[in-house]
């Protein structure tokens, strides 16, 4: 089978195109014939080099989420599922790859209306999505602030919110066309990434969900409200400054709160719950699946290009040759 593999560290073009013999599925696991590869901010990082000390080497093949159909189980699986279209987490990578084996306790069954290019959209993503508002503890009316709106989590995020009543819904964004996008998904207030540039946005705000951290992550703690919650849920413009809790404990009086939150620490039956009710309203069009580009698995090398050039607005999805999706 074909698979992307990172040969060289560094570059888009350290990926390259090798074949390997199918996978066999492990205890627990079950193999996947891919339609749909999601292509992930986590794949960037580890094709540059910079999760190397987590154990990822040179010769690992990326991709963490994959929809398609299951064509053989492991030991310990419910044969039942050869043959269903699924969405599947592979955990530690070999998603980019027309068969991947993934854990079967990842597994959530595709609705008959829903495509393998939006179930890897908005799968991780909205799990990210739905577990970080309920780690911010946001309710009905209460005010939100999305920092780094335009990737999968923040665009889901958005939708989230204003389902849930959210008072308002900013978001931090890089350009007015972005600004309009987010706007047609629930967003009430576009600010630049500086978060200024709506004089009527509200002061503050009762919930801050941040996927960009970076050395402006203090300057957002004055956009709490009194008990305001802010949630890192990504870090996609590096770690913050060092002592950057000192700027709240400045404003203790506040009685601010700082938190991350990771899907890892969601147990998979409730992950699996939540992923399938989204999967089934996005079936029925409750949900918009942003998708920005479908490219064949051999061009793992112009979608990381694009992930590099800051230009994807959504998701970007492999697929391979053969796959519907193309
Ligand atoms: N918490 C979890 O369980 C979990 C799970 C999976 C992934 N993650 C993390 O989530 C992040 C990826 O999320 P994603 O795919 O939604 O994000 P993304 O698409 O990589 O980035 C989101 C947006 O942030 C803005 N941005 C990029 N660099 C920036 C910078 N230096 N300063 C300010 N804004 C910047 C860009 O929008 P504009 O150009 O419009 O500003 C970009 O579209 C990664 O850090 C990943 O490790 C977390």
């Amino acid at each position: 089978m074909k698979a992307v593999a990172i040969q060289a560290f560094g570059s888009p073009e350290g990926l390259v195109v090798i074949d390997l013999p199918d996978p066999t599925p492990a205890d627990g696991q079950v193999l996947v014939a891919t339609e749909a590869i999601g292509v992930g901010s986590v794949d960037v990082l580890i094709r540059r080099g910079a999760l190397a000390a987590y154990g990822f080497s040179e010769g690992h093949v990326l991709g963490g989420e994959i929809a398609g159909t299951v064509t053989a189980v492991g030991s310990g699986v419910d044969t039942s599922w050869v043959g269903r279209r699924v969405w599947a987490f592979t955990g530690m990578g070999g998603g980019y790859a027309e068969q991947a084996v993934a854990p079967a306790a990842t597994l959530v069954p595709l609705p008959a209306a829903l495509s393998a290019v939006d179930a890897v959209t908005l799968g991780s993503s909205g799990i990210v999505a739905h577990f970080g508002l309920r780690h911010a503890r946001f309710a009905p009316g209460e005010s939100v602030l999305v920092r780094g709106a335009a990737g999968g989590i923040g665009i889901m995020t958005v939708q989230l919110a204003a389902r849930g009543d959210a008072g308002a819904v900013a978001v931090t964004t890089s350009s007015p066309e972005r600004g309009d996008r987010l706007r047609k998904l629930g967003a009430t207030h576009v600010l630049d990434r500086a978060g200024e540039g709506d004089e009527d946005a509200p002061a503050g705000y009762d919930v801050i969900i941040d996927v960009v951290a970076g050395a402006h992550l203090p300057s957002f703690f004055a956009k709490l409200n009194p008990n305001g919650r802010m949630v890192a849920v990504g870090a996609v413009g590096g770690p913050p400054p060092a002592g950057f809790a000192m700027e709240m404990i400045a404003a203790f009086r506040k009685s601010m709160s700082f938190a991350t939150f990771s899907a890892d620490t969601v147990a998979q039956p409730d992950r699996r719950a939540v992923t399938a009710d989204l999967f089934a309203a996005a079936s029925r069009g409750e949900w918009d699946a942003v998708v920005h580009d479908v490219l064949p698995l051999e061009e793992a090398v112009p979608a990381h290009r694009e992930m590099e050039a800051g230009d994807v607005f959504g998701r970007i999805v492999l697929a391979p040759s053969g796959s519907p999706a193309l």
